[in-house]
């Protein structure tokens, strides 16, 4: 069996600042095999962009606490020097932000700046770098490539910029894409191509892609693996349908009974009350504990003072769960939810997004195909009113 190529584990993030010590990210461990698209969400502050920072190497190592371990293949880049991160950046992982202009510099036409990207990390002449370049730009659906090389980025509309970002990514065929909320800028017609065209490039180079977004319908659609994040932690983790059709840690219930759900007749939303904690002093037991509904079918005071652990479930070792409940309580609690907040008192649905601020498919089930194809139909549905 081949190893997965992303392999992080126990990976911890802390800032030193004047308040105190941010514990932004604290015991993070999962992997991610080529080919497959792991989606990570949570509220605002969970520490999603700090994991993604730090598996790239962004973060600023003098001012970081930084542990555990980060495998691209065989490299790992916590302990990496600063040249190996730079030689891995781009070649390796690459990565797409919200926002083109975090990857695109403003006064530099984009064909010169897909070129330095290529020479960086290969020895080619200036007119095959070229070449590539206008290839890449063709790759990602972008009209007149050869004209469009000789754009600046302002001269593109929001969606060809997302598209000549994922091309800049893209250039150097890395094996690891981490797209950190890449079409929350867009409207959902653009939303949908993007993310299709990630989802055909991602099988056309067998890229392995960290899907880190607040929409849960982009991750129905995409996703094979979730992980769903609070303070810092991944509370929990499985495929796509654990996560959408079988959720048993109530944080996730939350969220999911939360956001509007597609396909119901009407939708009965339950936010979730109150505010994540403070990463600088944090609940001494579990940090969902002060928000949770369910923490008195817990017996004792265990959530208050004992910290979960992340622990498989009984039938399914894929599927790990933060919480001091039960199993079977917490199956109940979670039908339970999610059924109060689908007045149709249908099946759950995948929702529509998460949070305040709102692939290439292997071993996917005909049940996540299907979530995949209600969520897609919805969003053309949403883009064509
Ligand atoms: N350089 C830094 N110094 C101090 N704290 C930081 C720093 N960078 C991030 N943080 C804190 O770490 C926590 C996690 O931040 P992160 O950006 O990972 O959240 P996120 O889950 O990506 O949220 P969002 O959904 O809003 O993007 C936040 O509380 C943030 O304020
Ligand atoms: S451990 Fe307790 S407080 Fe935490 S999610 Fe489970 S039931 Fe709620
Ligand atoms: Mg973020």
């Amino acid at each position: 069996m081949t190893q997965p190529y992303v392999r992080v584990n126990d990976l911890k993030v802390a800032f030193s600042t004047e308040d105190g010590v941010v514990r932004a990210v604290d015991g993070v461990t999962f992997d991610v095999e080529r080919g497959k698209t792991l989606a990570i969400v949570g509220e605002s502050g969970s520490g999603k962009s700090v994991t993604s920072q730090a598996i790239m190497g962004l973060l600023n190592r003098k001012t970081t606490q930084m542990s555990g371990e980060v495998w691209l293949g065989d490299t790992e880049m916590v302990s990496a020097k600063d040249d190996v991160l730079r030689a891995k950046r781009g070649t390796e992982i690459a990565m797409i932000f919200q926002d083109p202009f975090a990857s695109l510099h403003p006064f530099y036409r984009i064909g010169n700046q897909l070129v330095e990207a290529v020479r960086a990390h290969s020895d080619v002449s200036k007119a095959d770098a070229r070449a590539k370049a206008e290839h890449m730009l063709a790759e990602v659906g972008i009209p007149n490539p050869d004209r469009r090389l000789d754009d600046y980025p302002h001269q593109l509309s929001g969606g060809m910029r997302q598209r000549v970002m994922i091309a800049m990514a893209l250039i150097n065929g890395p094996a690891v894409l981490i797209a950190d909320e890449p079409t929350t800028a867009l409207d959902v017609t653009v939303q949908a191509q993007i993310m299709e065209l990630l989802s055909r490039l991602q099988e056309e180079y067998d890229t392995a892609i960290i899907l880190i977004t607040h929409d849960l319908g982009v991750v129905a659609d995409v996703a094979d693996e979730v992980a769903v994040m609070y303070a810092g932690r991944i509370v929990e983790r499985g495929g796509l349908d654990d996560i959408f059709y079988r959720p048993q840690m109530p944080y996730t219930v939350g969220l999911l009974s939360s956001v509007p759900r597609l396909g119901t007749v009407a939708e009965r939303l339950i936010p979730i009350p109150g505010q994540p904690p403070s990463l600088i002093r944090l609940p001494q037991g579990c940090r969902f504990e002060p928000r949770c509904a369910a923490k008195h079918l817990v017996p004792g005071d265990a959530c208050r003072t004992v910290q979960p652990d992340l622990l498989p479930t009984a039938d399914d070792a894929g599927h790990l769960v933060r919480c001091h409940l039960d199993e079977a309580a917490r199956a109940a609690y979670s039908q339970q939810r999610l059924l109060e907040a689908t007045s149709s008192g249908g099946a759950p649905r995948p929702p529509r997004s998460c949070g305040p601020r709102a692939s290439s498919s292997t071993s996917r089930s005909p049940r996540a195909r299907s979530a995949r194809s209600r969520s897609a139909a919805s969003r053309r549905s949403a883009a064509s009113r």
